[in-house]
């Protein structure tokens, strides 16, 4: 899920992000498609099946989650590094999908208040280097009443799992900013989300969390 690179000095926390995505790009949809088979197995589907309206996915990559979202839906997507979003925009037109694809950081999103009624972001959380602060974006830019869709990896509710996940983030947390132990639910709680969903797969290290912007 994550590709190595040292951090350089100097480079901000969203600079290392694309430089290490647009690097791991050309391969990463062969890697995801393996842990999608072992880990994520029906995740995007379940985020496809929630989202309506105007979606706003949020780092949308290779746009693998497009094929899953409702034909009626309007899809935007925003994503920082401009390699993934080359093949994201390859993705939606072998789909025959008007998507509105954007280079841009979730830190800060580029759109007005209250403009979605879905935000999506999957798999992203985990590397987005403030994720309290894009949380706080992706609930500014949904309606009232609008839903949050998370997927992600989190750490195990097995110690043992946990531990190793601990001790391989020493590597990938410099390395790439990639982060296997942080949990993103305690977060869209403290941004005074509503949770109507949440579950926890594959020995806890993956969570699903549908939440609603309170009107
Ligand atoms: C593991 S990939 C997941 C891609 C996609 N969401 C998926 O489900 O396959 C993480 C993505 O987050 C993007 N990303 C990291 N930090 C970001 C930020 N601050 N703003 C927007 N995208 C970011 C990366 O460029 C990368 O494409």
């Amino acid at each position: 899920m994550t590709s190595t690179a040292n951090a350089r000095t100097g480079e901000t926390p969203a600079a290392r992000q694309k430089r290490v995505w647009d690097k791991s790009a050309p391969s990463y949809d062969k890697q995801i498609a393996f842990f999608e088979k072992i880990q994520f197995g029906g995740g995007r589907e379940w985020l496809g099946q929630r989202a309506h309206g105007r979606v706003l996915e949020v780092a949308i990559g290779t746009g693998r989650n497009l094929p899953h979202y409702p034909a009626d839906a309007t899809i935007t997507g925003i994503e920082l590094s401009p390699a993934m979003l080359a093949i994201a925009r390859q993705r939606a037109a072998d789909l025959g999908r008007d998507v509105d694809l954007q280079e841009g950081d979730a830190e800060h999103l580029p759109f007005g208040d209250a403009s979605f009624d879905t935000v999506v972001c999957a798999l992203s959380l985990c590397t987005i280097p403030n994720p309290a602060a894009a949380i706080g974006e992706m609930k500014r830019v949904l309606v009232p009443g609008g839903r949050l869709l998370l997927l992600d990896h989190i750490g195990s509710t097995w110690p043992p799992v946990c531990a190793a996940q601990w001790l391989l983030e020493r590597i990938t947390i410099r390395a790439a900013g990639e982060h296997f132990t942080r949990r993103q639910l305690p977060l869209v709680q403290a941004h005074g989300f509503q949770v109507v969903e949440t579950e926890r797969l594959k020995a806890g290290t993956v969570e699903r969390i549908h939440a609603i912007k309170p009107s």
